[in-house]
């Protein structure tokens, strides 16, 4: 199966994002698996609060968000020139992009979607051309993410083999990515669809729980049987060979092989690497920053609260002292010893990967 067909026969079981009209409707990341919740955003306003909040989440996920809410940033109030509709993007941009640090795809996408609405203003007067050639550039980011994780799919399900058990994190799947088909998961349900037998085991993903309450979601929808394990299990998992591959996603990855993931990946990465299993990150190339190194990107931080308690269906509850000092980052580095290969829409780099990230991006003799 090629990646036309596979396109053709992929029939997603979830639509995290849609653009409907003049508005975005997201499913509700924060009420699953309990509740099937959308919620409607027409404000650059509640776009923010929505990533921040994390009612979406994922890079890709976060990145796409981004570039319809600079489509909202047009809709939102009337702008009389295109002068003043810049101004708005202006801002929308510096308003989302503060809502989220480590994701780099929204920095991408948010430049992406600025810099198409400069080189437009020059060719256009019209404040409703520039609206309607912004909503095309970000459908088309919308797209392309779901064209790459098609390929990078491919890619990956040839790594797989029938009766392999993949072990994952957080949620790399198409939840994350708004696609409905992910990154981590694309090689599993690409491999599934030639045939493949595969199976996945998937740790909670404290303190968020993104693997208890959003991958087991997801991977039943897709009928992909999974194992939900506690985090603590990673180490006993591997020893007793009860996976045989990782697969994860990422939030960034820098051109010298650091990867930026939801914490507990530089755990799974190293014990990995002790036990001789194969490590592989699953990104598109709007994951990898080629302007940063490792020491200048921001980890997020978040709330004290979401390590203080678990959350239930009657809301959250205390799971320790109330005003115990917390240390909550909720993203790790991995550095690329650790890692076996990258899986990228453009090819798989392997080894080193100081050498062979730049050569994907098409970067030479950086030094
Ligand atoms: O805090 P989150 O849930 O936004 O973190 C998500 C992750 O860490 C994912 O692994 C990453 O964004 C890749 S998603 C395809």
């Amino acid at each position: 199966m090629d990646a036309r067909e596979i396109r053709e026969k992929f029939k997603p079981a979830i639509r995290p994002i849609q653009w409907v009209g003049d508005k975005l409707v997201l499913l509700d990341q924060r009420a699953l698996p309990f509740e099937t919740r959308y919620i409607e955003l027409k404000t650059v306003d509640e776009v923010a609060e929505a990533i921040r909040s994390m009612a979406v989440r994922g890079a890709p996920a976060i990145g796409i968000t981004a570039a319809f809410g600079m489509v909202i940033a047009m809709l939102e109030k009337q702008h009389y020139t295109i002068n003043a509709a810049m101004e708005a993007l202006k801002r929308a941009k510096e308003t989302l992009a503060k809502t989220r640090p480590t994701a780099v795809n929204l920095f991408w996408a948010l430049e992406r979607m600025y810099d198409k609405a400069v080189k437009l203003a020059t060719e256009t007067t019209s404040v409703r051309e520039l609206t309607h050639l912004l909503e095309e550039e970000a459908k088309k980011i919308f797209e392309e993410e779901l064209e790459a994780e098609i390929k990078m799919g491919l890619y990956g399900a040839e790594l797989l083999e029938d009766g392999d058990v993949v072990l994952t994190i957080c949620n790399a799947g198409g939840l994350a990515t708004g696609t409905g088909l992910g990154t981590a998961t694309a090689p599993i349900y690409i491999a599934n669809m030639l045939g493949k037998q595969i199976s996945v085991v998937a740790p909670e993903t404290r303190p968020w729980q993104q693997g208890a309450r959003l991958t087991v979601y997801e991977l039943i929808h897709n009928k992909i049987p999974t194992t939900l394990i506690a985090d603590t299990a990673v180490g006993l998992v591997m020893y007793k060979k009860k996976v045989n591959i990782v697969m994860v996603g990422a939030d960034r990855i820098t051109l010298d092989g650091h990867v930026f993931n939801k914490i507990g990946t530089l755990n799974e990465a190293v014990l990995a690497h002790e036990f001789g299993i194969p490590f592989y990150v699953v990104a598109p190339t709007s994951t990898i920053d080629s302007k940063n190194k490792p020491n200048e990107v921001e980890i997020e931080e978040r709330n004290p609260d979401e390590v203080r308690t678990v959350r239930t269906t009657q809301g959250n509850i205390y799971i320790t002292i109330r005003d115990v000092s917390v240390y909550n980052p909720v993203f790790d580095i991995t550095p690329p010893k650790y890692i076996t290969g990258v899986i990228t829409e453009r090819g798989i780099a392997i080894q080193p990967l100081d050498r062979n990230i730049p050569r994907i991006m098409n970067i030479y003799n950086r030094d």
